[in-house]
Protein backbone atom coordinates (compact mmCIF):
# COMPACT_ATOMS: atom_id res chain seq x y z
CA UNK A 1 0.00 0.00 0.00
CA UNK A 2 1.36 3.49 -0.82
CA UNK A 3 1.08 6.11 1.99
CA UNK A 4 1.25 9.93 2.35
CA UNK A 5 2.85 11.30 4.96
CA UNK A 6 2.05 14.85 5.65
CA UNK A 7 2.01 17.48 8.15
CA UNK A 8 -1.29 18.26 10.42
CA UNK A 9 -0.57 21.15 12.14
CA UNK A 10 2.04 24.40 11.05
CA UNK A 11 4.99 22.37 9.73
CA UNK A 12 7.61 21.21 11.71
CA UNK A 13 6.27 18.69 13.11
CA UNK A 14 8.75 15.96 12.39
CA UNK A 15 7.71 14.82 9.41
CA UNK A 16 11.41 14.00 8.26
CA UNK A 17 12.11 10.99 11.06
CA UNK A 18 8.82 9.49 10.36
CA UNK A 19 9.73 9.60 6.65
CA UNK A 20 13.06 8.35 7.15
CA UNK A 21 11.76 5.42 9.74
CA UNK A 22 8.93 4.33 7.09
CA UNK A 23 11.50 4.70 4.39
CA UNK A 24 12.89 0.85 4.42
CA UNK A 25 9.27 -0.27 3.83
CA UNK A 26 8.99 1.53 0.13
CA UNK A 27 10.53 1.76 -2.84
CA UNK A 28 10.15 5.42 -3.97
CA UNK A 29 9.78 8.29 -1.91
CA UNK A 30 8.18 11.39 -3.62
CA UNK A 31 8.23 15.04 -2.54
CA UNK A 32 5.35 16.62 -4.05
CA UNK A 33 5.14 20.42 -2.99
CA UNK A 34 7.20 23.26 -1.40
CA UNK A 35 11.04 23.97 -1.78
CA UNK A 36 13.65 24.42 0.17
CA UNK A 37 12.12 26.23 2.69
CA UNK A 38 11.29 22.99 4.24
CA UNK A 39 13.97 21.68 6.86
CA UNK A 40 13.35 17.99 7.69
CA UNK A 41 15.55 17.05 10.61
CA UNK A 42 16.79 13.33 10.79
CA UNK A 43 18.76 11.97 13.35
CA UNK A 44 20.91 8.44 12.73
CA UNK A 45 23.24 7.07 15.12
CA UNK A 46 23.98 10.49 16.62
CA UNK A 47 24.38 12.27 13.10
CA UNK A 48 22.05 14.94 12.59
CA UNK A 49 21.14 15.61 8.54
CA UNK A 50 18.47 18.57 7.47
CA UNK A 51 17.21 17.76 4.03
CA UNK A 52 15.38 20.95 2.74
CA UNK A 53 14.81 19.77 -0.74
CA UNK A 54 15.90 15.99 -1.27
CA UNK A 55 13.19 13.63 0.10
CA UNK A 56 14.02 12.09 3.66
CA UNK A 57 14.30 8.39 2.06
CA UNK A 58 17.64 9.54 0.75
CA UNK A 59 19.63 8.28 3.63
CA UNK A 60 18.58 4.65 2.66
CA UNK A 61 20.85 3.06 0.20
CA UNK A 62 18.67 1.97 -3.34
CA UNK A 63 15.63 3.79 -2.45
CA UNK A 64 14.63 6.20 -5.41
CA UNK A 65 13.99 9.64 -4.26
CA UNK A 66 11.61 11.78 -6.76
CA UNK A 67 11.11 15.40 -6.52
CA UNK A 68 7.62 16.13 -8.20
CA UNK A 69 6.75 18.88 -10.74
CA UNK A 70 4.74 20.25 -7.49
CA UNK A 71 7.76 21.44 -5.94
CA UNK A 72 9.99 24.53 -6.73
CA UNK A 73 13.54 24.46 -7.16
CA UNK A 74 16.28 26.68 -6.41
CA UNK A 75 18.96 24.83 -8.21
CA UNK A 76 21.92 25.87 -5.96
CA UNK A 77 20.59 24.91 -2.80
CA UNK A 78 19.76 21.65 -4.68
CA UNK A 79 23.57 20.82 -5.64
CA UNK A 80 24.42 22.62 -2.27
CA UNK A 81 22.36 19.63 -0.70
CA UNK A 82 23.93 17.39 -3.17
CA UNK A 83 27.38 18.13 -1.92
CA UNK A 84 26.29 18.13 1.47
CA UNK A 85 24.95 14.51 1.89
CA UNK A 86 28.30 13.39 -0.42
CA UNK A 87 30.64 14.46 2.05
CA UNK A 88 28.59 12.81 4.83
CA UNK A 89 28.93 9.72 2.47
CA UNK A 90 25.35 9.73 0.86
CA UNK A 91 25.53 9.05 -2.71
CA UNK A 92 22.35 10.32 -4.58
CA UNK A 93 23.62 9.31 -8.08
CA UNK A 94 20.97 6.84 -9.52
CA UNK A 95 18.82 7.13 -7.01
CA UNK A 96 17.59 11.08 -7.19
CA UNK A 97 15.62 12.79 -10.46
CA UNK A 98 13.69 15.72 -10.28
CA UNK A 99 10.54 16.37 -12.89
CA UNK A 100 10.94 18.03 -15.89
CA UNK A 101 7.89 20.45 -15.28
CA UNK A 102 8.98 21.61 -11.56
CA UNK A 103 9.60 25.16 -11.84
CA UNK A 104 13.13 26.70 -11.08
CA UNK A 105 13.53 29.41 -8.22
CA UNK A 106 15.78 31.92 -9.88
CA UNK A 107 17.80 34.45 -7.90
CA UNK A 108 15.32 37.55 -8.49
CA UNK A 109 12.32 35.53 -5.96
CA UNK A 110 14.61 35.46 -3.52
CA UNK A 111 14.83 39.20 -3.71
CA UNK A 112 11.20 39.55 -4.74
CA UNK A 113 10.30 37.62 -1.76
CA UNK A 114 12.52 39.60 0.25
CA UNK A 115 10.95 42.91 -0.98
CA UNK A 116 7.71 41.69 -1.04
CA UNK A 117 7.64 40.92 3.09
CA UNK A 118 9.11 44.68 3.65
CA UNK A 119 6.57 46.11 1.56
CA UNK A 120 3.80 44.35 3.82
CA UNK A 121 5.61 45.96 6.68
CA UNK A 122 2.88 44.99 9.67
CA UNK A 123 1.38 42.72 7.85
CA UNK A 124 4.09 40.76 6.41
CA UNK A 125 3.99 36.62 6.21
CA UNK A 126 7.24 35.92 7.94
CA UNK A 127 8.07 33.74 4.96
CA UNK A 128 11.61 31.96 4.36
CA UNK A 129 13.10 34.71 2.67
CA UNK A 130 13.52 31.71 -0.01
CA UNK A 131 12.04 32.84 -3.14
CA UNK A 132 8.88 30.24 -2.61
CA UNK A 133 6.01 32.57 -3.25
CA UNK A 134 7.44 34.58 -5.71
CA UNK A 135 8.69 31.14 -7.87
CA UNK A 136 4.61 30.28 -7.01
CA UNK A 137 3.38 33.05 -8.62
CA UNK A 138 5.65 33.16 -11.73
CA UNK A 139 4.09 29.33 -12.19
CA UNK A 140 0.64 30.77 -12.03
CA UNK A 141 1.29 34.01 -13.51
CA UNK A 142 2.69 31.30 -16.35
CA UNK A 143 5.77 33.13 -17.10
CA UNK A 144 8.00 30.55 -14.84
CA UNK A 145 10.94 28.89 -16.33
CA UNK A 146 10.59 25.01 -15.79
CA UNK A 147 13.38 22.13 -14.80
CA UNK A 148 13.08 21.17 -18.57
CA UNK A 149 13.22 24.60 -20.18
CA UNK A 150 16.55 24.38 -19.97
CA UNK A 151 16.94 21.77 -22.13
CA UNK A 152 17.08 24.54 -25.00
CA UNK A 153 18.98 27.86 -24.13
CA UNK A 154 19.07 28.95 -27.68
CA UNK A 155 18.94 32.72 -28.39
CA UNK A 156 15.40 32.44 -30.08
CA UNK A 157 13.83 29.89 -27.76
CA UNK A 158 11.25 30.26 -25.03
CA UNK A 159 14.16 30.19 -21.86
CA UNK A 160 15.92 33.25 -23.16
CA UNK A 161 12.61 35.40 -23.66
CA UNK A 162 11.19 34.05 -20.30
CA UNK A 163 14.50 35.44 -18.21
CA UNK A 164 14.73 38.02 -20.51
CA UNK A 165 11.39 39.29 -19.67
CA UNK A 166 11.21 38.17 -15.73
CA UNK A 167 14.71 39.65 -15.24
CA UNK A 168 12.99 43.13 -17.06
CA UNK A 169 9.65 42.93 -14.75
CA UNK A 170 12.67 42.40 -11.89
CA UNK A 171 14.44 45.49 -12.81
CA UNK A 172 11.33 47.81 -12.88
CA UNK A 173 10.32 46.27 -9.47
CA UNK A 174 13.28 46.77 -7.27
CA UNK A 175 14.76 50.05 -8.96
CA UNK A 176 17.61 50.55 -7.21
CA UNK A 177 19.89 47.76 -8.90
CA UNK A 178 20.42 46.70 -12.37
CA UNK A 179 20.46 42.97 -12.76
CA UNK A 180 21.59 40.90 -15.97
CA UNK A 181 19.46 39.22 -18.01
CA UNK A 182 22.83 37.18 -19.56
CA UNK A 183 24.04 36.39 -16.30
CA UNK A 184 20.93 34.23 -14.53
CA UNK A 185 21.04 32.82 -18.44
CA UNK A 186 24.72 31.78 -18.08
CA UNK A 187 23.75 30.18 -14.21
CA UNK A 188 21.15 27.95 -15.78
CA UNK A 189 23.29 27.03 -18.56
CA UNK A 190 25.80 25.84 -15.85
CA UNK A 191 22.91 24.36 -13.56
CA UNK A 192 21.75 22.09 -16.40
CA UNK A 193 25.01 20.15 -16.91
CA UNK A 194 24.56 18.90 -13.45
CA UNK A 195 20.88 18.80 -13.52
CA UNK A 196 20.60 16.99 -17.01
CA UNK A 197 21.01 13.81 -15.70
CA UNK A 198 18.30 14.10 -12.70
CA UNK A 199 15.63 15.55 -14.89
CA UNK A 200 12.76 12.72 -15.54
CA UNK A 201 9.18 12.21 -16.57
CA UNK A 202 8.33 11.69 -12.53
CA UNK A 203 4.06 10.93 -13.42
CA UNK A 204 5.43 8.19 -15.77
CA UNK A 205 8.14 6.90 -13.69
CA UNK A 206 5.39 6.47 -10.89
CA UNK A 207 2.92 4.95 -12.74
CA UNK A 208 5.27 3.13 -14.04
CA UNK A 209 7.09 1.77 -10.43
CA UNK A 210 2.96 1.55 -9.19
CA UNK A 211 2.62 -0.85 -12.49
CA UNK A 212 5.31 -3.35 -11.16
CA UNK A 213 4.67 -3.44 -7.51
CA UNK A 214 6.57 -0.68 -5.90
CA UNK A 215 5.58 1.01 -2.52
CA UNK A 216 5.65 4.32 -2.86
CA UNK A 217 5.77 6.98 -0.24
CA UNK A 218 4.75 10.55 -0.92
CA UNK A 219 5.88 13.18 1.39
CA UNK A 220 4.46 16.46 2.29
CA UNK A 221 6.03 19.55 3.45
CA UNK A 222 4.75 22.37 5.64
CA UNK A 223 1.60 21.51 6.91
CA UNK A 224 -2.10 21.39 6.66
CA UNK A 225 -2.53 24.99 8.57
CA UNK A 226 0.38 26.39 5.80
CA UNK A 227 -1.37 25.03 2.65
CA UNK A 228 -2.34 28.08 0.43
CA UNK A 229 -5.77 26.97 -0.14
CA UNK A 230 -7.26 25.44 3.67
CA UNK A 231 -4.69 26.89 5.55
CA UNK A 232 -4.68 30.25 7.38
CA UNK A 233 -4.52 32.73 4.21
CA UNK A 234 -2.58 34.88 3.92
CA UNK A 235 -0.17 33.61 6.87
CA UNK A 236 0.31 30.51 4.74
CA UNK A 237 2.86 29.09 2.31
CA UNK A 238 3.04 29.14 -1.30
CA UNK A 239 1.74 25.44 -2.31
CA UNK A 240 -0.81 22.55 -1.59
CA UNK A 241 0.51 20.82 1.56
CA UNK A 242 -2.15 18.89 1.70
CA UNK A 243 -2.65 14.99 0.59
CA UNK A 244 -4.76 16.76 -2.91
CA UNK A 245 -1.30 18.21 -3.41
CA UNK A 246 0.06 14.89 -3.90
CA UNK A 247 -1.95 13.86 -6.95
CA UNK A 248 -1.31 17.63 -8.88
CA UNK A 249 2.29 17.89 -7.49
CA UNK A 250 3.29 14.45 -8.98
CA UNK A 251 0.62 13.21 -11.78
CA UNK A 252 -0.57 10.43 -9.89
CA UNK A 253 -4.39 9.78 -10.10
CA UNK A 254 -6.05 10.05 -6.18
CA UNK A 255 -6.37 6.34 -5.74
CA UNK A 256 -3.04 5.72 -5.45
CA UNK A 257 -2.51 7.40 -2.35
CA UNK A 258 -3.72 4.43 -0.62
CA UNK A 259 -3.53 5.72 3.19
CA UNK A 260 -3.25 8.74 4.88
CA UNK A 261 -1.02 9.43 8.24
CA UNK A 262 -1.20 12.84 9.15
CA UNK A 263 1.79 13.90 11.75
CA UNK A 264 1.80 16.33 14.55
CA UNK A 265 3.81 17.16 17.44
CA UNK A 266 2.17 16.09 21.48
CA UNK A 267 1.92 20.16 21.40
CA UNK A 268 1.98 22.67 19.19
CA UNK A 269 4.01 25.52 17.08
CA UNK A 270 4.16 27.87 14.81
CA UNK A 271 7.25 30.00 12.84
CA UNK A 272 6.19 32.77 11.44
CA UNK A 273 3.47 35.36 11.57
CA UNK A 274 -0.14 34.44 11.25
CA UNK A 275 -2.79 33.15 14.42
CA UNK A 276 -1.98 30.12 16.55
CA UNK A 277 -4.65 30.41 19.26
CA UNK A 278 -2.73 28.00 21.49
CA UNK A 279 -0.14 30.10 21.81
CA UNK A 280 1.88 30.34 25.30
CA UNK A 281 3.79 33.68 25.87
CA UNK A 282 5.07 33.20 29.01
CA UNK A 283 7.40 30.74 30.49
CA UNK A 284 5.53 27.43 29.58
CA UNK A 285 5.96 28.83 25.97
CA UNK A 286 9.60 29.31 26.62
CA UNK A 287 9.82 26.03 28.50
CA UNK A 288 8.73 24.06 25.44
CA UNK A 289 10.61 26.00 23.38
CA UNK A 290 13.54 25.29 24.92
CA UNK A 291 13.55 21.42 25.71
CA UNK A 292 11.63 20.69 22.37
CA UNK A 293 14.77 22.91 20.60
CA UNK A 294 11.69 24.59 18.33
CA UNK A 295 14.42 26.54 16.53
CA UNK A 296 13.39 26.73 12.49
CA UNK A 297 15.89 24.25 10.69
CA UNK A 298 16.29 26.25 7.76
CA UNK A 299 16.15 29.49 9.40
CA UNK A 300 17.06 29.05 13.14
CA UNK A 301 14.23 31.44 13.81
CA UNK A 302 12.31 30.77 17.03
CA UNK A 303 9.23 28.97 16.79
CA UNK A 304 5.69 29.50 18.59
CA UNK A 305 5.01 26.61 21.25
CA UNK A 306 1.52 26.11 22.43
CA UNK A 307 -0.67 23.66 23.57
CA UNK A 308 -2.15 20.64 21.71
CA UNK A 309 -5.01 22.28 19.02
CA UNK A 310 -7.06 19.42 18.71
CA UNK A 311 -9.53 21.78 16.51
CA UNK A 312 -6.68 22.74 14.14
CA UNK A 313 -5.71 18.58 14.11
CA UNK A 314 -9.27 17.37 13.75
CA UNK A 315 -9.52 20.14 10.71
CA UNK A 316 -6.30 18.55 9.47
CA UNK A 317 -8.38 15.10 9.68
CA UNK A 318 -11.32 15.93 7.39
CA UNK A 319 -9.21 17.90 4.56
CA UNK A 320 -6.73 15.10 4.35
CA UNK A 321 -8.54 12.02 5.04
CA UNK A 322 -6.01 10.74 7.87
CA UNK A 323 -5.98 7.28 8.72
CA UNK A 324 -3.75 7.74 11.62
CA UNK A 325 -1.31 10.27 13.15
CA UNK A 326 2.37 9.74 14.28
CA UNK A 327 2.66 11.99 17.45
CA UNK A 328 5.97 12.86 17.90
CA UNK A 329 8.25 15.11 20.70
CA UNK A 330 6.08 13.43 23.54
CA UNK A 331 9.06 12.89 25.41
CA UNK A 332 9.04 17.30 25.57
CA UNK A 333 6.07 17.15 27.82
CA UNK A 334 8.02 14.59 30.34
CA UNK A 335 8.04 16.55 33.69
CA UNK A 336 5.19 19.20 33.09
CA UNK A 337 2.79 19.08 35.90
CA UNK A 338 -0.19 19.44 33.93
CA UNK A 339 -1.26 19.76 30.04
CA UNK A 340 -4.04 21.40 28.83
CA UNK A 341 -5.72 19.79 25.33
CA UNK A 342 -7.87 22.75 22.98
CA UNK A 343 -11.26 21.12 22.36
CA UNK A 344 -13.05 24.04 21.13
CA UNK A 345 -13.05 27.72 20.31
CA UNK A 346 -14.67 30.30 22.12
CA UNK A 347 -15.09 33.38 19.30
CA UNK A 348 -17.75 35.85 19.99
CA UNK A 349 -19.47 34.54 22.32
CA UNK A 350 -20.30 31.14 20.05
CA UNK A 351 -18.67 28.10 20.95
CA UNK A 352 -16.70 26.76 18.05
CA UNK A 353 -15.84 23.11 17.36
CA UNK A 354 -14.64 23.24 14.14
CA UNK A 355 -12.21 25.70 12.41
CA UNK A 356 -13.25 28.81 10.96
CA UNK A 357 -12.83 29.69 7.76
CA UNK A 358 -11.71 33.07 8.15
CA UNK A 359 -8.77 34.09 9.30
CA UNK A 360 -9.12 37.14 11.42
CA UNK A 361 -12.08 35.53 13.32
CA UNK A 362 -9.71 32.75 14.31
CA UNK A 363 -7.25 35.23 15.08
CA UNK A 364 -10.09 36.41 18.24
CA UNK A 365 -10.19 32.75 19.24
CA UNK A 366 -9.66 32.05 22.65
CA UNK A 367 -8.45 28.15 23.14
CA UNK A 368 -11.20 26.10 25.43
CA UNK A 369 -9.14 23.53 27.37
CA UNK A 370 -9.32 20.41 28.67
CA UNK A 371 -6.79 19.60 31.46
CA UNK A 372 -4.70 16.11 32.00
CA UNK A 373 -2.76 15.39 34.77
CA UNK A 374 1.24 15.37 33.60
CA UNK A 375 4.21 13.30 34.58
CA UNK A 376 7.69 12.72 35.81
CA UNK A 377 8.70 9.65 34.94
CA UNK A 378 10.42 9.95 31.26
CA UNK A 379 9.31 8.90 28.12
CA UNK A 380 12.60 9.93 26.04
CA UNK A 381 13.75 6.64 24.12
CA UNK A 382 10.51 4.32 25.07
CA UNK A 383 10.03 2.04 22.31
CA UNK A 384 7.02 0.19 23.85
CA UNK A 385 3.31 1.37 24.27
CA UNK A 386 2.96 -0.38 27.22
CA UNK A 387 6.04 0.97 28.88
CA UNK A 388 4.95 4.21 28.63
CA UNK A 389 3.89 5.67 32.21
CA UNK A 390 0.04 5.44 32.92
CA UNK A 391 -0.23 9.50 32.39
CA UNK A 392 1.61 9.33 29.24
CA UNK A 393 -0.68 6.93 27.71
CA UNK A 394 -3.98 8.28 29.00
CA UNK A 395 -2.66 11.82 27.33
CA UNK A 396 -2.12 10.17 24.45
CA UNK A 397 -5.39 8.64 24.36
CA UNK A 398 -7.42 11.17 25.03
CA UNK A 399 -5.61 13.14 21.85
CA UNK A 400 -7.00 9.86 19.90
CA UNK A 401 -10.31 10.63 21.17
CA UNK A 402 -10.68 14.27 20.69
CA UNK A 403 -9.09 13.91 16.99
CA UNK A 404 -11.04 10.70 15.93
CA UNK A 405 -7.98 9.06 14.59
CA UNK A 406 -5.62 6.48 16.30
CA UNK A 407 -1.97 7.68 17.02
CA UNK A 408 -0.23 4.44 15.03
CA UNK A 409 3.27 5.87 15.47
CA UNK A 410 4.46 8.02 18.92
CA UNK A 411 7.99 9.57 18.67
CA UNK A 412 9.85 9.91 22.30
CA UNK A 413 13.07 10.98 21.17
CA UNK A 414 14.80 12.29 17.88
CA UNK A 415 16.89 9.44 17.08
CA UNK A 416 15.20 6.39 14.26
CA UNK A 417 14.68 4.03 17.39
CA UNK A 418 13.16 6.61 19.77
CA UNK A 419 10.11 5.80 18.62
CA UNK A 420 6.65 3.49 19.43
CA UNK A 421 5.45 1.84 16.66
CA UNK A 422 1.40 0.31 17.56
CA UNK A 423 1.04 -2.97 15.75
CA UNK A 424 -2.09 -3.14 16.51
CA UNK A 425 -2.82 -0.60 14.14
CA UNK A 426 -3.41 0.72 10.86
CA UNK A 427 0.47 1.44 11.60
CA UNK A 428 1.40 -2.49 11.26
CA UNK A 429 0.75 -2.78 7.16
CA UNK A 430 3.28 0.20 6.64
CA UNK A 431 6.19 -1.71 8.66
CA UNK A 432 5.34 -5.00 6.48
P1 LIG B 1 7.38 30.66 2.64
O1 LIG B 1 7.00 29.24 2.42
O2 LIG B 1 8.86 30.87 2.76
O3 LIG B 1 6.75 31.59 1.65
O4 LIG B 1 6.77 31.10 4.08
C1 LIG B 1 5.37 31.22 4.30
C2 LIG B 1 5.03 30.76 5.71
O5 LIG B 1 5.22 29.37 5.84
C3 LIG B 1 5.88 31.40 6.81
O6 LIG B 1 5.08 31.55 7.97
C4 LIG B 1 6.95 30.37 7.07
O7 LIG B 1 7.49 30.46 8.36
C5 LIG B 1 6.13 29.10 6.90
N1 LIG B 1 6.95 27.95 6.49
C6 LIG B 1 7.47 27.71 5.28
N2 LIG B 1 8.13 26.56 5.27
C7 LIG B 1 8.00 26.04 6.49
C8 LIG B 1 8.45 24.83 7.10
O8 LIG B 1 9.06 23.97 6.46
N3 LIG B 1 8.11 24.66 8.40
C9 LIG B 1 7.37 25.56 9.09
N4 LIG B 1 6.94 26.71 8.58
C10 LIG B 1 7.25 26.93 7.28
Amino acid sequence: MNLCVLGAQWGDEGKGKIVDLLTPHFNVVARYQGGHNAGHTVYVGGRKFVLHLIPSGILHPGVICLIGNGVVVDPRALFAEVDELAGMGFDVRGRLFVSDKAHLILPYHRELDILSEARRGDRKIGTTSRGIGPAYEDKIGRRGVRVGDLRDTSADGPLVSAVRENVDARNRLVGNSEMKWQDVLADLRTAWVRLEPLVTDVSLYLSRAMASGQRVMFEGAQGTLLDIDHGTYPYVTSSNAIAGGACTGLGIGPKTIGAVLGVTKAYTTRVGEGPLPTELLGEMGERLRESGQEYGASTGRPRRCGWYDAVAVRYAVRINGLDALALTKLDVLDGIEALEICTGYRCGGEVLTEMPGDTAQLALCEPIYETMPGWSEPTRGVTRYSDLNANARAYVRRLEDVTGVPAAIVSTGSERDHTIIRDDSVAAAWFR
